[in-house]
């Protein structure tokens, strides 16, 4: 049986629709989800600040794992990563996903809305949360990062 986390989730204004999504499917998977924002039918909102709020969760400890989406992902991985303790991942395919967690021990999955359809999009969440990290030489390999 797959493990039950508290998952931090946020989106800009590009990404609401399957953020909403996302959280409908987490919580059907038994997980507790933190909603960072923002809410369906928001104009506008700079991804930045949703990513910075996401991750403080993740890096306190309140959070497992943050889910972010923005339009293509990039620009909410590139602002998550920016935070200690946090390793965040654009993934595009599920085996991306598996990777990142196996290998890379990531603890945020960035999603593009402007470049997945929801149907892949939720596989590829549900393939981060199903997968642990390898630890061993991977492990090495982190402690290389700073
Ligand atoms: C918003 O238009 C878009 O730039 C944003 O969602 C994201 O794709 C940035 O990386």
């Amino acid at each position: 049986m797959t493990r039950k986390f508290t998952i931090a989730v946020g989106s800009d204004h590009a990404g609401p629709l399957l953020k909403a999504e996302l959280m409908v499917f987490l919580e059907s998977e038994g997980h507790a989800v933190l909603d960072l924002g923002c809410p369906v039918g928001t104009e506008r909102v700079d991804y930045p600040l949703i990513a910075k709020a996401a991750v403080e969760k993740v890096a306190s400890g309140e959070a497992s794992f943050g889910i972010l989406v923005c339009g293509t992902g990039i620009g909410m991985a590139m602002v998550a990563n920016k935070t200690p303790g946090i390793r965040a991942a654009n993934c595009h395919t599920e085996f991306s996903a598996r990777m990142a967690r196996a290998h890379n021990d990531c603890n945020v999955l960035a999603l593009g809305a402007r470049v997945l359809g929801p149907s892949l999009a939720l596989a590829i969440a549900k393939a981060f949360l199903e997968t642990g990290f390898e630890g061993g030489r991977h492990a090495e390999r982190l402690a290389l990062f700073s």
